[in-house]
């Protein structure tokens, strides 16, 4: 089997700045609130006709660039979003079309917010026998226009970004690995997080948006306690499958959701906060975007450097969740 590493990362976050203290406008809410249960000072929203093609094509001619392939190159479009530009077709489609990947197959991977992680464990199926050499996966959401922005409970949670990362066959030990991954799923639980319309049981209409039916839904606290629950497990998985310890890992990059899941996570875990990557104070929950994003970012700043063993993980709605150790 052949070995997968990362050739290339890129990133795109919207210019727009939203402040925790715009909601102490419009909703009952403080920025101590958010910012002791959340983390998050600020998040990132797409102005208004931009959508999640943009963010992701921006991100993948960053990819692209470091990897130094060109687009036409690719075989393999994977993009990890639940929020495409429209409901058909796919982001993967529109992606391929604007960076002109003539020869890639492309689609999308639905999984919420571990939809980057998915995506990555697609991509390496395909590419370990050998059937595709260069693959392009994209992580994105815009949440932001599927917020309620009278529902204090989720609204100052989420924000939207997309990052990328290019993958190729390693070409030896100096070039980095896709180590191990896992990837799971419990449909029993769908309901803790869901969008209820505008699929094919309440289809748009009047009465649907009337209702509220298009924003998100989530049952926080119970997530809370399954998100530290999977994502611990998810991780502790793959650690044990290579015989890794916590102190071997270099950098920990969890989804990117609340820094208090985050910490107990990687308390649980034995990995220090020193080497843990956080974002979520700018960036908010971004989704499928945080784990591409936050990788990206500590690439470019030179943080993470070739040779680093790094241990992401993610988890979300459906519930999905797993985890991804690879060299760099
Ligand atoms: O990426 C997908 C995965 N998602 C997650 O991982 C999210 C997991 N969940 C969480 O991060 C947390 O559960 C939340 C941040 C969503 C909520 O934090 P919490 O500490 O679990 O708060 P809570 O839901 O238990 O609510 C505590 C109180 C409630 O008031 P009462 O009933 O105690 O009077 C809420 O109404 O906080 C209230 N509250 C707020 N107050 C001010 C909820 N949202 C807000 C708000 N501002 N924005």
């Amino acid at each position: 089997m052949k070995k997968i590493a990362i050739k290339g990362t890129g990133s795109c976050s919207p210019e727009r700045v939203v402040p925790n203290s715009y909601f102490e406008t419009i909703i009952d809410t403080s920025d101590e609130w958010i910012t002791t249960r959340t983390g998050i000072k600020e998040r990132r929203m797409i102005e208004k006709g931009q959508a999640m093609s943009d963010l992701a094509t921006l991100a993948s001619a960053s990819a692209l660039q470091m990897a130094g392939f060109s687009a036409d190159e690719l075989d393999l479009i994977v993009i990890g979003t639940s929020t495409a530009d429209m409901l058909s077709p796919s982001c993967g489609c529109m992606v391929q079309h604007r960076l002109g990947a003539k020869k890639a197959v492309a689609f999308d991977v639905n999984a919420a917010c571990p939809g980057f992680i998915y995506g990555l464990a697609v991509a390496q199926k395909f590419m370990q026998d050998g059937s595709y050499s260069k693959a392009l996966v994209v992580g994105g959401e815009i949440v932001s226009n599927r917020l309620d922005y009278k529902d204090r409970s989720t609204c100052v949670l989420f924000g939207d970004g997309a990052g990328a990362v290019v993958l190729g066959h390693s070409n030896g030990n100096d070039d980095g690995e896709i180590l191990a991954m896992d990837i799971e799923s419990d449909g029993d639980l769908w309901h803790l997080i869901h969008v209820p319309g505008g699929g094919s049981r309440i289809p748009a209409s009047h009465e649907m948006i009337e209702k509220g039916l298009q924003y998100v839904r989530m049952q926080g606290n119970e997530v809370f306690k399954h998100a530290v629950r999977t994502l611990v497990g998810s991780a502790r998985k793959i650690m044990a499958e290579q015989g890794i310890t916590s102190d071997e890992i270099d950098w920990f990059i969890p989804h990117q959701a609340n820094i208090r899941i985050m910490d107990v996570v990687a308390e649980k875990l034995g990995i220090p906060t020193e080497k843990v990557i956080v974002t979520v104070h700018k960036y908010g929950n971004t989704s499928a975007a945080t784990i591409p994003v936050a990788f990206d970012e500590a690439v470019r700043s030179g943080r993470i450097r070739k040779g680093d063993l790094i241990l992401v993980n993610s988890f979300g709605a459906g519930l999905t969740w797993g985890a991804t150790l690879f060299r760099y």
